[in-house]
């Protein structure tokens, strides 16, 4: 019996099905290890942050408790989390990540081929008030021979081998894509395991809700001030789209994914480069909406098209259904026709 009844007895967990997956690819296995020490990381984390308040891992980092002990806040613990699973799964050399300066070279004899850009704990303004944050991850090969340095990590997001991000809102939630499509599992906190819940998520070519920080309105190009207005005020006869934004890129880019619409970071006065960063917020959100049937756009160029030129870099993004991306595009090459 499985499917049927109260209780499941042959789900598909994230673990089978990157086994799976990995004996269709008839793989190294190596991938699969990554993706697995990931989600052992995503699981730690969605504990802290679900306790962070009674574990006082709120607030600033640096301070020192009762006992002595050090304060973690919980990006800080998140970034430890992710580093020490994956440095143990042997099967990466470079880390990049949000939370430090450098690419980190792993040691001589714990590399694997993969290089992982990641953003271990997103959403930083909504962490102490408990609404939604995420992680984001984006996997690439080493391509070149010899010593791995930071400029490996300088891949376009159209070299991605696989990118996710695990949301921790009312449920935690992991979504993946390794360039056949997108999966999503829900973390059954009961077994202490993902489950399969959305198959191979194709999202609408049109939504009806547009997700961006408008506080920022002042600074915004015409372009985006003219797009906004259109949402806003429809002049053929459409319903007004509806606004919805929560601050953290993971909550926002997965509801553009369920319910379609379009998600913007442009570039403004205050931010001339935007404000995300390309490699662990970008790409692999990039990735994920265009395996969904998405579209994601600087304005000028597909954001996987970027051939990165610092780690750190920020770009402005545009990205949702593939016909809010056209229309918001359509008005900003108008504008930098004049
Ligand atoms: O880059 C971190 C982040 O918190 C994103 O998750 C989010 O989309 C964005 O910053 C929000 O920035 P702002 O506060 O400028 O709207």
């Amino acid at each position: 019996m499985s499917g049927q009844g109260p209780f499941e007895t042959n789900s598909v967990t994230l673990t089978r099905f990157l086994l799976e997956e990995g004996q269709k690819a008839r793989g190294t296995g190596e991938l699969t290890t990554l993706l697995n020490s990931l989600c052992t990381a995503v699981k730690a984390i969605s504990v802290a942050v679900r306790q962070a308040g009674i574990s006082h891992l709120y607030g600033i980092a640096g301070s020192v408790n009762v006992t002595g002990d050090q304060v973690k806040k919980l990006d800080i613990l998140s970034n430890e989390l992710v580093i020490n699973a994956i440095k143990a799964s042997f099967t990466a050399c470079i880390l990049v990540s949000e939370e430090d300066e450098h690419a980190i070279i792993l040691e001589a004899g714990s590399r694997g081929k993969y290089i992982v850009c990641f953003d271990p704990l997103d959403g930083s303004s909504n962490i102490d008030c408990l609404v939604s944050i995420g992680t984001i991850f984006a996997i690439y090969k080493k391509t070149t021979d010899g010593e791995p340095s930071e400029l490996d990590a300088l891949q376009p997001g159209r070299d991605l081998v696989a990118a996710g991000y695990a949301l921790y809102g009312s449920a935690t939630m992991m979504v993946l894509s390794c360039g056949q499509g997108v999966n999503c599992f829900m973390l059954d906190p009961a077994i202490g395991e993902f489950i399969l819940t959305d198959k191979d998520v194709k999202m609408k070519n049109r939504g009806n809700i547009y997700s961006t920080n408008e506080g920022n309105a002042m600074y915004f190009e015409p372009a985006v001030t003219e797009y906004l207005q259109k949402k806003k005020f429809p002049k053929d006869g459409s319903a007004p789209y509806g606004s919805r934004h929560v601050g953290s890129m993971v909550a926002d880019v997965h509801r553009t994914m369920m319910y379609g619409g379009v998600f913007l970071y442009t570039a403004n006065v205050k931010s001339p480069q935007g404000k995300l960063r390309l490699l662990y917020e970008c790409n692999p959100m990039a990735y994920i909406m265009v395996q969904a049937g998405g579209m994601a756009t600087t304005g000028t160029q597909n954001v996987l098209d970027i051939q990165p030129v610092d780690i750190h870099q920020r770009v402005p993004v545009v990205m949702g259904s593939s016909d809010d991306v056209r229309e918001y595009l359509a008005i900003f090459m108008k504008h930098a026709r004049k």
